[in-house]
């Protein structure tokens, strides 16, 4: 991870906005397969010092993922995104957006999380190859008393689990492997053209 203040060279950088933990998780699983197909990858926080100093000229590919809390992504994100819309429309790009709406059992919730993630990049002027919507993370036993009973309620509306004295994992890795194996394929399409 770099931490100097001056810019830093990455061929695929995965940047992330997280609340909970869980697109950072999804964000070094990409960057895991990435390396492991031989790119040079990191994942970088867009609410930290490092995500403006990535030397856009060494950047081949670029996977953007938030979170969605109350129907909104992070601030951090927003901000990175407009900031940074021109030099993301200019490789192959990618944006996740997890929810738990994802992976609800009602169709219309599912609709409604994919919608939210395909107008995030599109409001700000950014025009990513692929978007997909990503389901994320009951974390019951991080959450304070509120923020417990809030999502066990919205939880017991989309049919997912309320136990709340246990987490559930509701990513689907294969699916997310698929995005970072898209990315390569996206980038190996546009050196070979
Ligand atoms: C306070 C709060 C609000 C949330 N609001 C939404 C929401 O509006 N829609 C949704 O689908 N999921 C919502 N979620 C679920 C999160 O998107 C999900 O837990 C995700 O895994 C969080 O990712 P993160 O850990 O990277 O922040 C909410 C979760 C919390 C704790």
């Amino acid at each position: 991870m770099a931490t100097i203040d001056r810019p830093f060279r990455c061929e695929v950088p995965v940047f992330f906005a997280t609340s909970e933990g869980q697109t950072r998780r999804i964000a070094e699983h990409l960057v895991a397969v990435l390396r492991d197909r031989g790119f040079e990858s990191q994942a970088i926080d867009m609410a930290g010092p490092d995500a403006v100093l990535v030397d856009w000229t060494s950047v081949r590919g670029a996977i953007l993922g938030a979170s969605l809390h109350m129907g909104k992504h992070q601030k951090a994100a927003d901000r990175f995104v407009r900031r940074f819309a021109a030099e993301l429309n200019r490789v192959p790009s990618a944006f996740f957006s997890v929810s738990l709406s994802a992976a609800s059992k009602n169709q219309k919730e599912v609709d409604a999380a994919e919608s939210l993630a395909r107008a995030f990049p599109a409001a700000r002027g950014w025009t990513p190859a692929n978007v997909a919507s990503v389901a994320g993370r009951l974390a019951y036993r991080e959450y304070g008393f509120f923020v417990r009973v809030l999502i066990k309620w919205i939880a017991k509306k989309e049919g997912a689990p309320t136990d709340t004295s246990r987490d559930y994992e509701l990513t689907n890795w294969q699916e997310v492997e698929a995005l970072a194996r898209e990315m390569t394929r996206h980038i190996r399409a546009r050196a070979a053209a």
